[in-house]
């Protein structure tokens, strides 16, 4: 029976969640848990993905084949564009895997030889609410951006500098590109909202962990809401 995937990138959001789901049934896949259940008086499949665009990938699938017919992610990411602080939110426009390069056969960079799409765009109307919804349920700045994904931790003013250069990225995470381009695949719509706990500079490493509580309590929050509207 079709739900709502919710994706969740860290433990805290996750559990969150899962104190309010209702009906909650458990099912284990190829080693990921999925909770089934109801949140806000939806039908909805919640899980955390683990890090990195392969693990996002399988998840995502799963959670599709697991009858989601639409997808939300959540968690943090690095800010990128100039003015973005932490705590700010970045709601997809589009996504974009930031660390494939295959120009050495004359692809741009991004760019997976042989697939139509450059970026995979999110789904407006989901994108629109999620924007909406941020904005008036939490006291950050919430924008609409491109976000890049990639195998990495971002941690250096050189490398922020070219991901705005090369991409117009907002925002730089670890799996939200490898989510669209599934969801994209499977033709599911989707968007990606997250809470920026470091501008992926040189003091990444360090507000990573203070700001990770607070960013998952707003991003349940946002969630919660999203689902009340849909
Ligand atoms: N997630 C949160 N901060 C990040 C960063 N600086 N780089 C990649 N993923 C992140």
């Amino acid at each position: 029976s079709p739900a709502t995937g919710i994706i969740g990138a860290m433990d805290q959001e996750i559990e969150l969640l899962l104190q309010s789901l209702e009906a909650r049934e458990d099912v284990h896949l190829s080693g990921m848990t999925f909770y089934r259940g109801v949140l806000e008086g939806r039908p909805v499949v919640l899980t955390r993905c683990g890090i990195g665009k392969v693990n996002a990938a399988m998840t995502t699938l799963a959670l599709i084949w697991l009858g989601a017919d639409r997808i939300i992610f959540t968690g943090v990411a690095g800010g990128v564009r100039p003015g973005l602080r932490v705590g700010d939110i970045v709601v997809s426009t589009d996504l974009v895997q930031h660390d494939l390069d295959a120009s050495a056969l004359g692809y741009a960079l991004g760019q997976v030889p042989d697939e139509a799409e450059f970026s995979w765009e999110a789904d407006a109307a989901l994108r629109d609410l999620a924007l909406e919804v941020a904005s008036q349920v939490t006291d950050v700045q919430a924008v609409a951006g491109r976000i890049v994904s990639g195998d990495q931790f971002i941690a250096s003013p050189e490398k922020v500098r070219w991901l705005q250069q090369t991409f117009d990225a907002a925002a730089a995470e670890m799996e939200g590109a490898a989510v669209a381009q599934v969801a994209y695949k499977n033709r599911v719509p989707f968007v990606v909202i997250r809470s920026l706990s470091d501008t992926a500079d040189g003091g990444a490493h360090m507000d990573y962990p203070t700001f990770m509580p607070i960013a998952a309590a707003r991003a349940k929050t946002v969630v919660r809401e999203m689902l009340r509207r849909l």
